[in-house]
């Protein structure tokens, strides 16, 4: 298959591509979705198979606005539109008791689904052009880092999709935070660029499932099938260093052997001779280290360091979305400095 590259005039051209059961990469605001029709079992399954996705790991539903909701979902709950009114368009997601139109190919079987409504007009105007809810995970191959810009979509999936829409690199960087509305109180299951700290302040009470913060047991199911991946993995093995950046920065400096790999800080990218240094973005500028973390992670695909060290921000606002991105980089290993 030739993989089209479409541009942001193209919005019809893609629309009928999905319409008529084919794959296409769309541009959102947190990273690059692979989209299908939401409806069409089949187009979905190809979605599967183009990233090489375990079946049992559901897809969400992307909307072009609130009012679709009811279409898609059953009794869905005040809160929701709390939230829509607030971060819609925006990088979050909601999970809804599904509705009967919902195929199970989507939910893997599950009697919820996950919805959002992006902040990208082209895809906003490409789904409503389609005129069905668009499935679409993460743009990458099953285990690799999510893509952030139309060429790093191209490198994992050309030949294997219809095409891919450019609409610029990601305006957040990591995927939409998730938030299960069908238990009290709701709980955060992926944080992402809507924070903890907003969904509390817009509902009150949210708890954080587990699998946000640890790896999980054997035995143990995270609500997100998803979160029980090594996602965003680059092929190296990665080591987190958390604390004060100045000691995170000395313990790597004292640790990382000659040739390894590491992900700083931008002022201590002095600090690490006959290392690869890809840079995170300032420490005080969270929002750009999410912009950076996962091409900072996919860059180092195409190296051979033997090891990756990482700086990794406090949890507080959208740090908790890129501690965890890293956090799972590294399989959860965490030094503390
Ligand atoms: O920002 C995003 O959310 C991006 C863009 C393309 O919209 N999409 C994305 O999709 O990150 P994906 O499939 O890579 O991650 C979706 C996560 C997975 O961990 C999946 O297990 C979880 O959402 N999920 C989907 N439906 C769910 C449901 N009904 N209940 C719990 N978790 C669900
Ligand atoms: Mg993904």
């Amino acid at each position: 298959m030739n993989t089209k590259l479409l541009t942001q005039n193209d919005i019809d051209q893609a629309a009928a591509i999905l319409k008529n059961g084919g794959l296409v990469g769309i541009p959102t605001e947190t990273v690059y979705g692979l989209g299908a029709n939401g409806l069409d079992p089949e187009a979905v399954g190809r979605i599967f198979a183009a990233k090489g996705r375990p079946q049992d790991n559901p897809l969400i539903l992307h909307v072009p606005s609130a009012d679709w909701l009811e279409r898609w979902c059953v009794d869905v709950p005040e809160t929701a539109y709390v939230l829509a009114e607030r971060f819609w368009p925006g990088p979050l997601t909601v999970i809804l008791k599904r509705g009967p139109a919902v195929p199970d190919v989507v939910t893997a079987g599950l009697d919820t689904v996950g919805m959002r409504c992006p902040d990208h007009p082209v895809t906003r105007a490409i789904i409503r052009a389609a005129g069905v809810p668009v499935a679409a995970p993460s743009g990458n191959t099953s285990g690799r880092p999510s893509p952030t810009t139309a060429a790093h979509m191209l490198e994992d999936m050309d030949g294997k999709i219809d095409a891919i829409v450019d609409g610029g690199p990601c305006a957040v960087g990591v995927e939409s935070a998730i938030i299960d509305l069908t238990v009290d109180p709701p709980r955060l299951l992926r944080p992402g660029g809507v924070t903890l700290e907003q969904l509390r302040e817009a509902l009150g009470d949210v708890a954080v499932d587990a699998a946000v913060v640890r790896p999980m047991g054997a035995g143990e199911r995270p609500r997100a099938p998803g979160m029980k991946y090594r996602h965003y993995a680059p092929r190296a093995p990665v080591t987190v260093v958390t604390g004060e950046p100045e000691k995170s920065a000395a313990y790597i400096a004292a640790h990382a052997q000659a040739g390894d790999g590491v992900i700083c800080f931008d002022e201590f990218a002095g600090r690490f001779p006959g290392k690869t240094v890809e840079r995170l973005g300032p420490s005080h500028d969270k929002g750009e280290q999410a912009r950076r973390v996962f091409d900072a992670l996919r860059a180092f695909d195409s190296t051979s360091v033997p090891a990756i060290w990482a700086q990794c921000p406090d949890p507080a606002g959208i740090g908790l979305a890129v501690a965890n991105r890293l956090n799972k980089a590294a399989g959860f290993h965490i030094v503390e400095a």
